[in-house]
């Protein structure tokens, strides 16, 4: 997958300043680049957000684009989005059925990506890229490379969503 054809698109989507830096034009903004990401990238077939409260320890479902989860909220911890928000690194799954903190969404998932994304302003975790894939092993250095650089773009509007 050649991501850098894909920095153009993604630009245009993040700087639709439509009612700017407001909760409501962050969930716009990243609403639109999940469904465009799950569209444009085949081995990218859950992708979404979990958004980090300011004062406890907790993920928030944030837009999202795939089948819905039960998994709304997610203690800091566990599954591989809360331990990928408590260690604040990327933490990358080749195979989830052998994954010991998982938390399953569908039975079609085989591989996850879950990138932190840091709040601009203190470094600390606002919330995080999540990517389910149906395929093993779907996920490469190509993607770590590319979803960290994505990590940064979105960081405003992750921060933005945060309550
Ligand atoms: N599998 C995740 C839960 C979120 S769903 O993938 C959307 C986890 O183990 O944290």
């Amino acid at each position: 997958m050649d991501f850098s054809r894909l920095e153009t698109e993604i630009d245009g989507i993040l700087a639709n300043s439509n009612r700017a830096l407001t909760k409501g034009g962050a969930r716009e903004r990243l609403q639109a680049l999940c469904d465009w990401m799950r569209e444009r990238v085949p081995h990218y077939d859950w992708f979404g957000f979990y958004v980090a409260r300011k004062s406890e320890p907790l993920l928030d479902l944030g837009p999202f684009a795939g089948e819905q989860t039960e998994h709304v909220l997610i203690p800091f911890g566990r599954g591989i989005c809360g331990q990928a928000a408590q260690s604040r690194e990327i933490f990358l799954v080749d195979d989830v059925s052998a994954a010991s903190n998982y938390l399953a969404c569908s039975l079609k998932v085989k591989s996850e990506i879950v990138v932190p994304v840091m709040e601009p302003a203190s470094g600390e975790v606002a919330g995080e890229i999540d990517i389910d894939s149906h395929t093993v092993a779907a996920f490469g250095s190509e993607d770590r490379a590319f979803l960290e650089e994505l990590a940064a773009k979105v960081a405003a509007d992750v921060a933005a969503l945060r309550r």
